[in-house]
């Protein structure tokens, strides 16, 4: 599931340069049974598959360094933000246990896992995809990971207004025209011109972002 993601993206040339290293792991590889059996029903009853605590346990007990930050992806954590996808950027050494099943058992939530992230207020099937969210978001604050540190501080979110348009040559594209001020080479307007684009959009999809203060 990751392998494109691995390789064929921005993170990928990462990974080739040394910048951070990813690995993935089967927990099936830590089940003992002749079936490979990870998950169980529901103590109390009830719909679906509960991972069970013993292979999740050897893995992680297994994998873990001396300070590793162990992280779970469920809907239910908490949210994935700029400030803590740059503290985990600043992580030695992360472990993401990601649910391909209704739930886990709580203990392993209550004495293994010391963070719980939800990437969003939707819910996927597969917690995997949760984790490459949240390893591509980390990673784009790695130094190096991006070619210009530029683009890391102009962009959403840093400044808590969405981002102004871009354009490209040509300047006129089937009767499509790029705002004037752009060839002008005022910087000053410019500036002025993309802040107030900035706050447009903001005010129209992200409202709630113009109302917080932090
Ligand atoms: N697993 C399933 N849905 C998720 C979400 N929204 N965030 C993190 N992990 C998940």
């Amino acid at each position: 599931m990751l392998d494109g993601f691995l390789t064929e993206s921005i993170l990928g040339k990462g990974i080739d340069a040394g910048l951070l290293e990813v690995a993935v792991h089967d927990l099936r590889a830590w089940t003992t049974d002749k079936h490979r059996t990870a998950d169980d029903r529901p103590f109390g009853g009830g719909a679906g598959m509960v991972l069970k605590p013993e292979p999740v346990f050897a893995a992680i007990e297994q994998l873990q360094t001396p300070g590793c930050r162990r992280i779970y992806l469920t809907p239910d954590g908490v949210p994935l933000s700029p400030a803590l996808a740059q503290d985990l950027s600043r992580q030695q050494h992360i472990i993401f246990l990601s649910g391909h099943y209704e739930g886990i058992d709580q203990r392993i939530r209550d004495h293994l896992i010391d963070q719980e992230i939800s990437i969003g207020d939707y819910v996927l099937t597969n917690g995997t995809l949760a984790a490459a969210v949240v390893i591509d978001a980390l990673g784009r604050f790695i130094p190096g990971v991006l070619g210009e540190e530029k683009s890391l501080t102009h962009e959403s979110f840093t400044g808590k207004l969405l981002d102004f348009p871009q354009y490209t040559r040509p300047a006129e594209f089937r009767g499509m025209t790029v705002p004037k001020v752009l060839l002008s080479g005022d910087h000053g307007k410019i500036e002025k011109w993309r802040h107030a684009r900035q706050v447009e959009k903001t005010q129209q999809v992200r409202p709630d972002l113009l109302k917080q203060t932090t």
